[in-house]
């Protein structure tokens, strides 16, 4: 995002101080040194990631498992992004802008009391505490990508219902048309919030229809266990076939509104992030190309970038909620 450095926390060998492999094999010698010298263990410790050595959680966290979603889109077939990298490569500035601070600082996050205020446009509002969101319907298994407005992206297997599921319990009224989203900003807890990198809260929104759509998942946890908090415990939004700003962390409250709120990022800077930030390879960032991505786990010495999809590979299922719209003017 705009404030960001591009450059990843871990460090791995650049091309050119990879020895061709004509070189191993004539310089046995050398390539000894290589095995026990600081260059071969930063060779063994990039090969081992490569090789998806810890794809699963550690079971440090509460179990919260999840039945294989039946809803069209929820899984895809791509390899998981190992758990280790999914919880310390993280955007979630309450915590600090760089990719490393949400692990190394959410771990005082009081996530428990919790509760979720509804509130606005609904005939049933109403504080919904945590232990009963958790009940409110059957946990899922949901297999998303998510793609960041950055040029990454991960495959993450997320827990939780579809949100539609609470917003059909606390009924909105005719005059719904949107829904906004809030997340906590407690500044004895978040040391990012003492930065003005955003206004606080951090607030995202949808349209009501996109809120309703099956694929707009409220997840509580994620590779089986509850959210770690640095990934927005103990609940957070995941809408897969937008960029990932719009899936807010760590929600306090969520508002149903007749106007379009106005959201963290688009006040920010509102000719880089619009309302809808839909996945869009043809439409690019002002500053960069939006075209292809690099899979995080992916990104070896010599891997090419994928292709971004539209709708982030999700246009089956959500490209009908924005037929007739000029996706450039509603980026
Ligand atoms: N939610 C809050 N409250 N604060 C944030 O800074 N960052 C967003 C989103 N939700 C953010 C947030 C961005 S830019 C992305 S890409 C995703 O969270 C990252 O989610 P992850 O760290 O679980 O991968």
């Amino acid at each position: 995002m705009r404030y960001l450095r591009h450059a990843r926390t871990y460090d791995h060998p650049v091309a050119s101080e990879i020895t061709p492999r004509a070189v191993y094999a004539a310089r046995r010698d050398w390539l000894r040194w290589m095995a026990t010298g600081a260059a071969g263990a930063t060779l063994a410790a990039w090969a081992n990631r490569q090789a998806w050595a810890q794809t699963r959680a550690p079971g440090r966290l509460a179990a919260l498992p999840g039945a294989a979603s039946k809803v069209a889109g929820a899984v895809t077939m791509e390899k998981l992004t190992a758990y280790d990298d999914v919880t310390s490569y993280n955007n979630f500035y309450e915590f600090g802008t760089d990719k490393a601070d949400p692990a190394r600082r959410a771990g005082r996050l009081k996530t428990r009391p919790w509760t979720v205020v509804v509130e606005g446009e609904v005939r049933k509002p109403g504080t919904y505490d945590i232990e009963t969101l958790l009940k409110l319907a059957p946990m899922e298994e949901r297999i998303y990508r998510l793609r960041c407005v950055e040029g990454w992206s991960m495959v993450i297997p997320w827990v939780g219902y579809s949100l539609n599921e609470l917003i059909r319990r606390v009924e909105p009224t005719g005059n719904a048309k949107y829904v906004a989203f809030h997340t906590l900003a407690d500044k004895t807890q978040m040391p990012g919030l003492n930065s003005r990198v955003l206004l606080w809260p951090y607030v995202e929104g949808l349209r009501l229809d996109e809120a309703m759509h099956p694929l707009t998942l409220l997840a509580f946890g994620l590779y089986g266990e509850v959210l770690p908090n640095q990934n927005g415990a103990p609940l957070r939004l995941v809408v897969p076939w937008k960029y990932g700003f719009k899936s807010g962390k760590s929600l306090v409250k969520i508002r149903f509104t007749e106007k379009q709120p106005q959201t963290a990022w688009n006040v920010a800077a509102p000719h880089e992030y619009g309302f809808y930030a839909n996945v869009n390879p043809t439409v690019d960032h002002p500053r960069w190309s939006q075209a292809t991505e690099r899979r995080i786990g992916e990104d070896g010495l010599f891997t090419r970038k994928r292709p971004t999809l539209m709708f982030n590979g999700y246009e089956a299922q959500v490209g009908q909620l924005y037929a007739g719209m000029d996706l450039k003017k509603y980026y």
